[in-house]
C-alpha cells in the first residue's frame, strides 16, 4: 500500500521551504564563532538508516533499554490512555518502539507518525500499515519544533503523544521546555506524552555509547558533511575531518563534535568558510537527566508527571506526562 505523508514543509504557518532552512541554518552556524549545526540536520535517509545502525550498537543502550522498559510497562501505558485514542509519535524514526505499544493498544483509532526524514518516514508507514491493516496510520513529514496541525482523520477521542528515544535530550533545557508546552498545544486539553529520557550514569558508559568499536557513531557524525556536500554543493573533504565525543559532567551532557584534521578552507553554497587545525564544529548535545530533573523540566512545560518507569539498573526513564 503506498501511503504518502502528509508534508507540511513551505505552508503559510512556516513559509520557508525546508531545503532553504538547511542552507540558511548551515551558513549560520558555520559563521559562528564555535561553528555548530543543528542535530535535526543528521537524518537525510542515509543518516536514518545510521541511526539504525546505531541503535543495535552494543555501548548504545538506550534503545534496548527502553524497549524493555515499553514491553513490561506496556499494559499500564495503555490503561492510562482513553478509549478509541489517537497516538502522535514525535520523531518517529524505525516503528520498533510504537510496535511494542501497539500490541497492548488494541483499540487506538489513528497513529500520526510526525518525522523530518520524508522519504523513510513514508517506507516505516507503509510497512507498519501492513502489519497492522486496521489502525488508520496518517504520517505528517514535518519538523516538529514547529508550527504545524495535526492531519485530517482523527477520530473523536483523545489525543495521545509518544516521544521516545530520548530525542528530547537533543534540545537545550530552556528550549526542551518550550517543545514539550509546543507538543501540549498540538496535542490539545486532556492530552496524555509518554516521554523516554535517558539518564545520567557513568561517564565510561556515556562516552562509550557514543563512541561505538564499530564506527558506527562516527559514520553517522561524517554524513552530515557528506550531505551538505550533496545538498548544499559544499566541497567538505570528510577523510580532513574526525569524530569526537564526550561526556561533559558539568553540562550534563554528551557533546560531538567533528574536528578538522588540518587547516583547511571549505567552499558551502558559495560561501568559504576557514578551519583551523583542531578547530570543531559541534553537532550535537544529548542531554542526560536525574528522574527529579526531568519532572522538573516537565511541570515548567505545563505537564504532570503521572507515573515514571524504570529498568533495574536504572540506565533508562519513561514518562507518563498529563497536561495541567
Ligand atoms: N523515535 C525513534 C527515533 C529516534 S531518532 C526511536 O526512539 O528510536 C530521532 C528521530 O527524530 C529521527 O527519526 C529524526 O529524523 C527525527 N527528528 C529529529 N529532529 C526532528 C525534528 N526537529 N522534527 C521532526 N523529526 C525530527
Ligand atoms: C536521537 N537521539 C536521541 C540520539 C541520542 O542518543 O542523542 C542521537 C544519537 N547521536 C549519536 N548517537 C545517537
Amino acid at each position: 500500500m503506498t501511503i504518502n505523508p502528509v508534508f507540511t514543509g513551505a505552508t503559510p504557518l512556516n513559509p520557508v521551504a525546508p531545503e532553504q532552512q538547511f542552507r540558511d541554518d548551515v551558513l549560520v552556524g558555520l559563521a559562528a564563532a564555535q561553528k555548530f549545526i543543528p542535530a535535526k540536520y543528521f537524518y537525510d535517509e542515509i543518516g536514518s538508516d545510521l541511526f539504525e545502525s546505531i541503535t543495535v550498537q552494543p555501548e548504545y543502550y538506550p534503545t534496548r533499554t527502553e524497549i524493555g522498559i515499553l514491553d513490561a510497562s506496556g499494559p499500564d501505558i495503555a490503561a492510562l490512555l482513553p478509549a478509541r485514542a489517537n497516538l502522535v509519535e514525535f520523531g518517529s524514526g524505525s516503528t520498533v518502539k510504537v510496535r511494542r505499544l501497539l500490541t497492548h493498544l488494541s483499540d487506538l483509532a489513528a497513529y500520526v507518525p510526525v518525522d523530518v526524514s520524508e522519504s523513510f518516514l513514508r517506507s516505516e508507514a507503509e510497512t507498519l500499515s501492513g502489519d497492522f491493516p486496521h489502525l488508520s496510520i496518517l504520517p505528517v513529514a514535518a519538523d516538529f519544533t514547529r508550527p504545524f496541525t495535526l492531519p485530517e482523520g482523527l477520530s473523536d477521542g483523545a489525543v495521545a503523544g509518544f516521544f521516545p528515544g530520548s530525542t528530547i535530550g537533543n534540545f537545550e533545557p530552556p528550549q526542551a521546555v518550550h517543545l514539550l508546552a509546543h507538543f501540549g498545544r498540538v496535542l490539545g486539553r486532556d492530552a496524555t506524552l509518554i516521554v523516554g529520557v535517558d539518564l545520567v550514569k557513568d561517564k565510561a558508559v556515556l562516552d562509550a555509547a557514543y563512541d561505538d568499536a564499530a564506527g558506527v557513531t562516527a559514520g553517522f557524525n561524517l554524513n552530515l558533511l557528506a550531505r551538505i556536500n550533496r545538498e548544499l554543493g559544499a566541497d567538505f573533504d570528510t577523510s580532513a575531518f574526525a569524530h569526537r565525543a564526550f561526556f561533559a559532567t558539568d553540562a550534563s551532557r554528551i557533546e560531538m563534535h567533528l574536528v578538522s584534521l588540518r587547516a583547511q578552507d571549505v567552499v558551502v553554497a558559495g560561501r568559504r568558510f576557514s578551519f583551523a587545525e583542531g578547530e570543531t564544529i559541534h553537532t550535537e548535545n544529548s542531554y542526560k537527566y536525574t528522574i527529579e530533573r526531568f519532572r522538573d523540566l516537565a511541570d515548567q512545560a505545563g505537564w504532570n508527571a503521572a507515573k515514571t518507569w524504570t529498568d533495574a539498573e536504572q540506565l533508562f526513564s519513561v514518562h507518563a506526562l498529563t497536561r495541567r
